[in-house]
């Protein structure tokens, strides 16, 4: 089946109005990379037809954020879906999206007030509205979403159960660059001695688990170490996290299973990254 490229939310609802068979979806914003291909490859192992959007959402974006700096390159992202014989790929506009009159809005609360909520007051709210938007447009069974974005991940997996939509969220692991990075669109304005930089952020985990694994359990001793690698590499910490998988509550002891999640900037680009221990 040849990709079919969808503009419009009635051509798209008109599809989904009667998916024959189990539909898998993605949601990206472009500027598609192996973290992108790896979800889209899962979400056709596991369904006859996947659906792919891309859409820049412009309201999980702050008013000092990159918006309008956001990498996009939508013939090689076609192209790429069009090589892996993707279904759809769903390509809404911003007049569709949000329209003038548009007033509705999905927040989920508390766990979207910490760690990137923090720096990002407003982000969360932009993802769960969009991402619900799409879902009710879209009508996958499934939604494949990257464990890179945590907090995301845990926060949509909480909007689809309290608003009981009918739809599961799968999370799938981090792809990471070979020497450790993970991938994100954003690595993009990563320029010179500030990809090496970048790394930071997965040795910074990487030690934590080591200290873990020796039977190091003082989490102010495993933050120290772990900031001392971040500012070595000039990287300014936003937050530094330890959480218990499900709930994002911090915890007072690490045991197996928790996350360790840290937001970084480097040269003024914010990075995130997690290990589960
Ligand atoms: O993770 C992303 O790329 C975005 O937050 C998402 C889920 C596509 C919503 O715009």
């Amino acid at each position: 089946m040849n990709t079919k490229i969808i503009r419009t939310i009635s051509e798209m609802r008109k599809i989904s109005s009667n998916w024959p068979t189990s539909v898998g979806f993605v949601p990206t914003m472009g500027f598609l990379h192996e973290g992108h291909l790896s979800l889209i490859k899962t979400a056709q192992k596991d369904n006859e037809t996947t659906v792919v959007s891309i859409y820049v959402n412009p309201a999980q974006f702050g008013p000092q954020e990159d918006l309008s700096d956001y990498p996009r390159d939508l013939k090689k992202d076609i192209e790429l879906l069009a090589e892996l014989n993707v279904g759809y790929v769903f390509l809404p506009d911003d007049g569709e999206m949000y329209p003038k009159n548009f007033k509705t809005w999905i927040q989920v609360e508390d766990i979207t007030e910490i760690m990137c909520g923090i720096a990002r007051p407003t982000h969360f709210k932009g993802v769960t509205t969009i991402v619900n938007k799409l879902l009710n447009i879209v009508r996958p069974d499934t939604i494949y979403l990257g464990e890179k974005d945590f907090q995301q991940l845990i926060v949509l997996k909480t909007m689809v159960r309290d608003l009981n939509m009918p739809c599961e969220v799968k999370g799938c692991p981090i792809v990471r660059e070979s020497d450790g990075l993970a991938m994100s669109s954003r690595n993009i304005y990563l320029k010179g001695e500030d990809r090496d930089k970048a790394l930071c952020l997965y040795k910074s985990l990487l030690l934590a688990q080591k200290l873990f694994s020796e039977g190091v359990q003082d989490l102010e001793l495993i933050r120290s170490q772990m900031e001392d690698i971040i500012i070595q590499n000039d990287g300014v910490i936003d937050y530094i996290a330890f959480i218990d998988a499900e709930s994002l509550k911090v915890v007072d002891e690490l045991h197996k299973g928790c996350r360790i999640a840290l937001a970084v900037k480097i040269s003024g680009t914010r990075l995130i990254d997690n290990l589960q221990i």
